[in-house]
C-alpha cells in the first residue's frame, strides 16, 4: 500500500470517538456505572523517610460511613516482594518518601472518605531524609543498569581539538499531570478481579497486578476504553491500583479510588532532575571530532530508573569519538518514571544547546554546521538508518520559518522593549512495534452491505488510536469508515501492545492492516471462484455463502528492520521575543518539522506534534517541580504553581510533515509521533533567547530572574 493510493490512510478524518467525548457519554476510569461502590481516600504520609511507630485509627473509624480504614496494620500480605513502582504498599511500617501511602479510608461517599482521612493520626519515629539533590550529589555512583557506551578515543581527541565546548545543563524535576488523574474501580467476583483502570496499556496493567497478588493473569480483567492522557506516567501500574483492588477485597464490595490533582505531584512517578555534562570537540572546518554526555541524575532509595539522556548525543551526529555515562544518586523522593520521550526530551536540551553553542565558537550557522555533521548510518551500531528526514526537515523549516531573516550575532533585532531571537534545534526517537494480535469480525447483513469490527487489547490515551484503527480497518477491507467498529482498551480482546514508546500506531494499525488483508484471503478461498474484477466484502461473503466471519493475527515487527536502525527526525525553529525590561521571555512563533513515516491521519498526528511543542515551551520557560530540601515534599502541588502553558503563552505553531516512504520500519512504514513532538523544542527556544540576548541560559526553566 503505496501512499498516494490510499483513500483514508492519511487523511484528516475526525476521531470516531469524538462525540462520545464531547457529549461527557464516553466512560473514562471512574466513570463505570458500577453498583454498591465505596470510595477510597489516601493518607499520605508527612515525613520522608523513616518508620511508623503507630497509625490511630480510631476517630476515623467512627466517622459517618465510614467502611475500613486499611494500613500496615490490617492490610492483606501480598505475593511479590511487597513492592511496586512508587513503595511498598501496606506491607511494612517503612516510610520511604514524602507522601508515601500510608493509609486508605473507604467509605460510603468520596467526602465520607475524604473527611475521615483527615482523622487518621500517624506517628512516625523519623530518620534524616536525602532529599537535597546538590548537597548530595558526589555520593552518585553508577546505576545497576548500564547504559553506558563509548566508541573510539573521546579523551585524546577532546585533550588535542582546536574547539571546544565544555558545560553543564540542568532540566528540573517535572510531573506529567495528564487532564484526568490516575482512577480505578477495582470489583472482585469470586477470585476473579476487574479493575476499570485508566491504563496506557491494558496488558501491561494485567500482568503487574497479577504479580502483585500472585493471581493468573487470566483472572484480571482490564478496562480501560477511554484513558484522559498518560505521557508514560499511566504506563506503570502504581500503587493506587494495587490499593483500590486491596480495599475492595477488604470491604467486600467494588471500590472507586481516584487521586487528588495534588496526589499526583507524589503517587505517580515524575520526570528526574537531570545535570547533564557536555564536551564537544571540533576541528575548524565545522566537523565534529568527539561528544561526550555524562548525566547525573537521582532515583530513589528503594528502586532504581534512569533516563537515557545520552542515547541521542550518541547517534545523532557522525563523531568518531563518543561517550555516554550516567550517575544515579538514591533519594527519599517517589521513584521517577517515563515522562514524554523520557531521555530525549531532556537529553536535546543538553546536546542541542551544545551543538548551538559550538556554533557559534565556530561563527558558522547552526543549520549548516548540524548538515555537515550528519550521516545516514547511524554511529552507535554501525546499521544504516532506515530513513532519515532530518536535512529535509532542516530545509524545509528553514523556509517555512523564515532562517534566512536570522542574524548570527545575539542581540542584532530588536523591537521596543523586545529583543528577538531565531533558535533551531534537531531531534529524534526511536521507531518500533511491539507484537500486537487483532481480531476482525465481518457481518453481512440482508441488504448485502457489510459491517466490520476490529477488536485488540489497544489503548486510546486521547491520541487518535480508536480513529487511525478505524481508517486502517475500513481502508483494507473496501468499507465506508462507519461500517468499522473499534473494540479496543479490554483485556480480554486478543493482547495487543499499549501506547508508550510511541509504539502504539505501528503496534496497532499494521495487525489491524494484516488482519484484514488475511480475512479477505481467506473469504477469497472460500468463495472458491475466479474473480474477473476486484471483489467487494459483500461480493466474497456472498459466494462463500457466509453472513458471518471472523479471522485473527498475531502480528510480529518485521525482522528485516533489525539490520537497520529505525527513528523519526525533526526539526524545531523557534521565534523567542524577551523583555528587555522584565526578562519575561515569549516563543513568538514555532515550526515543528517531522519526518516520522507514514502519517496515519493528518489532524490528529498535527495535534499530536502541537501537543508536544506545547510541552517543549512548558519545559522550556515555565514547568520546575520545587522540592523542599528541608523535608522531600513538593511545594509545588497544583496548577497555581506548577506552571504548564495555557493558551495565553502559546502563539503560532506551525506543523509540517516530510513525506516518508519507510518499508524497513514495518510494513505500513509507520514510525510513530507521541514523543518525537516534543524532542529538541526545548534546545530551540533556550538557542532562541541566546540568539535575543547574548545570555546562554542553560538550566532550566528560563524564568525572568535568569534573563535579567
Ligand atoms: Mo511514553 S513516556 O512511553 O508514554
Amino acid at each position: 500500500m503505496a501512499s498516494g493510493e490510499t483513500k483514508l490512510i492519511g487523511q484528516a478524518v475526525n476521531r470516531i470517538d469524538g462525540l462520545l467525548k464531547v457529549t461527557g457519554a464516553a466512560n473514562y476510569s471512574v466513570d463505570f456505572p458500577i453498583k454498591n461502590a465505596a470510595y477510597g481516600f489516601i493518607v499520605k504520609s508527612t515525613i520522608a523517610s523513616g518508620t511508623i511507630s503507630d497509625i490511630d485509627s480510631v476517630k476515623a473509624e467512627k466517622s459517618p460511613g465510614v467502611v475500613a480504614v486499611i494500613s500496615y496494620k490490617n492490610a492483606p500480605k501480598l505475593a511479590s516482594s511487597g513492592s511496586l513502582k512508587g513503595g511498598v504498599i501496606f506491607q511494612e511500617p517503612k516510610v520511604d518518601f514524602f507522601g508515601q501511602n500510608v493509609a486508605l479510608v473507604v467509605a460510603e461517599t468520596y467526602e465520607q472518605a475524604r473527611g475521615a482521612a483527615a482523622l487518621v493520626k500517624v506517628n512516625y519515629q523519623r530518620s534524616t531524609p536525602v532529599v537535597d539533590f546538590d548537597a548530595n550529589v558526589s555520593k552518585a555512583t553508577a546505576p545497576n543498569r548500564d547504559r553506558s557506551s563509548s566508541r573510539g578515543d573521546f579523551d585524546t581527541a577532546f585533550n588535542s581539538a582546536e574547539h571546544k565546548i565544555d558545560f553543564t545543563y540542568e532540566t528540573p524535576i517535572e510531573h506529567h499531570n495528564p487532564m484526568e488523574p490516575h482512577a480505578a474501580i477495582a470489583d472482585w467476583d469470586g477470585d476473579k478481579l476487574t479493575l476499570y483502570n485508566a491504563s496506557q496499556g491494558v496488558s501491561w496493567t494485567q500482568d503487574s497486578v497479577a504479580t502483585v497478588f500472585g493471581m493468573k493473569p487470566e483472572n484480571v480483567r482490564i478496562v480501560s476504553p477511554h484513558v484522559g492522557g498518560g505521557f508514560g506516567s499511566k504506563g506503570s501500574t502504581w500503587p493506587n491500583v494495587i490499593l483500590a483492588a486491596m480495599a475492595a477485597k477488604m470491604a467486600g464490595r467494588p471500590v472507586k479510588l481516584a487521586l487528588t490533582r495534588q496526589n499526583m505531584f507524589n503517587s505517580v512517578g515524575l520526570r528526574q532532575r537531570d545535570v547533564q555534562h557536555m564536551r564537544i570537540a571540533a576541528a575548524s572546518d565545522g566537523k565534529i571530532t568527539a561528544i561526550a554526555h555524562d548525566t547525573t541524575t537521582h532515583t530513589a532509595t528503594n528502586s532504581e530508573f534512569v533516563e537515557g539522556c545520552g542515547g541521542l548525543s550518541a547517534m545523532m551526529y557522525d563523531v568518531p569519538n563518543s561517550k555516554v555515562g550516567y550517575r544515579v544518586l538514591p533519594m527519599n523522593v517517589i521513584v521517577p518514571t517515563f515522562m514524554r520521550a523520557p531521555g530525549e526530551s531532556t537529553g536535546s536540551f543538553a546536546l542541542e544547546s551544545a551543538i548551538d553553542e559550538m556554533a557559534y565558537e565556530l561563527k558558522m550557522d547552526p543549520i549548516e554546521f548540524r548538515l555537515k555533521n550528519i550521516s545516514m548510518t547511524d554511529p552507535s551500531n554501525h546499521k544504516p538508518f532506515s530513513s532519515r528526514a532530518t536535512e529535509a526537515a532542516l530545509k524545509k523549516g528553514s523556509e517555512m520559518f523564515g532562517w534566512s531573516k536570522r542574524k548570527q550575532e545575539p542581540r542584532q533585532n530588536r523591537m521596543g522593549d523586545y529583543l528577538i531571537g531565531y533558535g533551531v534545534a534537531i531531534g529524534s526517537y526511536p521507531a518500533r512495534q511491539s507484537g500486537t494480535s487483532a481480531a476482525v469480525k465481518l457481518t453481512r447483513g440482508t441488504d448485502n452491505d457489510v459491517n466490520a469490527s476490529v477488536e485488540l487489547g489497544a489503548s486510546d490515551i486521547g491520541t487518535g488510536s480508536y480513529t487511525i484503527i478505524a481508517q486502517t480497518a475500513a481502508e483494507t477491507l473496501g468499507l465506508p469508515i462507519n461500517k468499522v467498529g473499534v473494540k479496543i482498551g479490554d483485556t480480554t480482546l486478543p493482547q495487543a501492545a499499549g501506547s508508550g514508546g510511541s509504539v502504539g500506531a505501528a503496534s496497532f494499525c499494521n495487525a489491524v492492516s494484516e488482519g484484514c488483508t488475511q480475512a479477505i484471503a481467506e473469504l477469497r478461498s472460500k468463495s472458491n471462484r475466479q474473480w474477473f474484477a476486484e471483489p467487494s466484502l459483500a461480493q466474497l461473503m456472498e459466494a462463500a455463502n457466509l453472513t458471518e466471519y471472523q479471522t485473527r493475527v498475531d502480528a510480529k515487527p518485521p525482522e528485516e528492520a533489525k539490520k537497520y536502525s529505525c527513528h523519526a527526525f525533526n526539526a524545531n525553529f523557534s521565534e523567542v521575543w524577551v523583555n528587555a525590561s522584565t526578562g519575561m521571555a515569549r516563543v513568538a512563533r514555532h515550526v515543528a518539522v517531522t519526518g516520522a513515516g507514514r502519517i496515519m491521519n493528518a489532524k490528529t498526528a498535527r495535534s499530536q506534534i502541537i501537543g508536544g511543542t506545547v510541552w517543549g515551551i512548558g519545559m522550556a520557560l515555565t514547568e520546575e517541580s520545587v522540592l523542599d530540601p528541608r523535608w522531600g515534599n513538593f511545594v509545588t502541588r497544583s496548577f497555581a504553581d506548577y506552571h504548564i502553558p495555557a493558551n495565553l503563552d502559546i502563539s503560532d505553531i506551525d506543523v509540517a510533515f516530510i513525506p516518508e516512504e519507510d518499508h524497513i520500519v514495518n510494513k505500513l512504514g509507520i514510525k510513530g509521533i507521541g514523543e518525537v513532538g516534543i524532542v529538541g523544542v526545548a534546545a530551540a527556544v533556550a538557542n532562541a533567547v541566546f540568539n535575543a540576548t547574548g545570555k546562554r541560559v542553560r538550566n532550566l526553566p528560563i524564568t525572568p530572574d535568569k534573563l535579567l
